[in-house]
Order: C-alpha cells, then structure tokens, then sequence
C-alpha cells in the first residue's frame, strides 16, 4: 500500500462524498501524483448523471479501467447489499479490498469514495466500515452544512472511533456563499464536540476542475 490515501465517507448518501473525493483526487493529480481511485460498489446507474466511478476517474485522470474502480456496479438506486442480491451476485469482500490494495500499489496516493455512510452493508454480514479499516486509510466525512448536520456528523465520527478509525477531517459541502447562524455554529460545535477540523466546501462547476479549491487531505 502506498503511504498515502484517503477513505471519503459521508453522513448519508447524496451528501456531497464524490465531490469531496473528487476535489481530493483532482488536487493530488494536479500536484503532479499518480492518483488511483477507489468505490468499493455503485448503485442508481440507471438515474441520471454522472456515475461516481466516472466522476472520480475524470477528477484523478486515472487510466484505471471501471471495473479497477468500481469492481460492483448496479442499476437501480439501492444499498449494495440489496442490488447484489436481486442481481444474484454476492459481494465479496475479499475482493474488494485486494482491488483496492492493487489499485493503491500501482498509484502514489489513492482516494476511497465509501458507499451510503459508515454502517451501509456491502454483505449482509459487511459494513462500508469493515472495509474501512480493512483498507486503513484516515476517514474524511462528508456532511451537509444545514439543520440536522451536528447530529449526523457525530454519529458517524462515533461509528468511526468505535471501530478504532481515524477521521481526519470534515467537509461541509455545498457551504453557502453567505453562511447564516446556522451554518457558522454546526461547523464550530462540530469542531469543539468532536475536536476534529471542520472544513468547508463552496459549491462547485463540476465541469472544471481547475477551478476547484484544494483541501489538502491527502
Ligand atoms: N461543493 C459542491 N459543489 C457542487 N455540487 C455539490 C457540492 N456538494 C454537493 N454537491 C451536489 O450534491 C449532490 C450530492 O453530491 P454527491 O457528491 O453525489 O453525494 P454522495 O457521493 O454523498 O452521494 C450532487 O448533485 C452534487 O453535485
Ligand atoms: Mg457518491
């Protein structure tokens, strides 16, 4: 494994991960690092828009095939555990983790999108956080900037420790050109109650990475 990577999880699904990811890989790229990238299953090919493994090649510039990066990917918008199973293929973990372990050994850095938040089952008996500290990399959390965020945030900064994960940082995404009240007090109260830096993410053209801010998480 190479010494440097990075596991992008989130709150939720639909909380902003890829595009955090996406930013991280892009930055890496970008200082001249060749970046892998890693999602250990998509679901929802069949909606609209650009699939997280397509979005996190075209970010990285990796010249991973999609199965290298997503090894399981599924039509309908489900957890992975359910789209295997109506798919008739089960996950298999042990192939994840070495996918991603070989992704990692052919690049200088690698960036891990998760699937869903910590405790979405790739297996019945599988979580996204057993894959998590299979892989080893420091945890980046993905959260939204608005009401309900303290909540979400720290239960998932608690599934991380309880399982003796790192969490580097947090990312609230979009932040709003005019944070209010609200906003400015999650990321501080966030910050204290968890003591762990809380940054924040503007909303982004996702057609131009080089407009993108860097991060520097990885
Ligand atoms: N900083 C941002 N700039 C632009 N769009 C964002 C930003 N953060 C989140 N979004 C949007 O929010 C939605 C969910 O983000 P996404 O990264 O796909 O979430 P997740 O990977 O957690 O499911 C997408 O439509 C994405 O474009
Ligand atoms: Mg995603």
């Amino acid at each position: 494994m190479p010494a440097r990577g990075v596991f992008v999880t989130g709150t939720d699904t639909g909380v902003g991960k890829s595009v955090v990811a996406a930013v991280i890989a892009a930055e890496a790229a970008a200082a001249g690092l060749d970046v892998a990238v890693f999602k250990p299953a998509v679901s929802g090919l069949e909606q609209e828009g650009e699939p997280d493994h397509e979005l996190l090649a075209r970010a990285s510039g990796t010249s991973q095939s999609a199965d290298e990066i997503a090894p399981y990917r599924y039509g309908p918008p489900l957890s992975p555990h359910l789209a295997a199973a109506i798919s008739g293929e089960a996950i298999d973990p042990g192939l994840l983790a070495a996918a991603a372990a070989d992704a990692a050994d052919a690049a200088d850095a690698i960036v891990c999108e998760g699937v869903g938040g910590l405790m979405v089952p790739l297996t019945p008996d599988y979580l996204v956080r057993n894959l998590a500290t299979e892989l080893g990399h420091p945890l980046v959390v993905a959260a939204r900037p608005g009401l309900g965020t303290i909540n979400h945030t720290l239960l998932t900064i608690e599934a991380a420790w309880a399982a003796e994960l790192e969490v580097a940082a947090v990312v609230l995404t979009p932040w709003p050109p005019e944070p209010g009240a609200l906003e400015r007090s999650n990321r501080e109260t966030i910050a204290a109650l968890a003591g762990i830096e809380v940054r924040t993410l503007p909303k982004l053209d996702l057609a131009a990475p080089d407009t993108w801010p860097a991060l520097d998480l990885l």
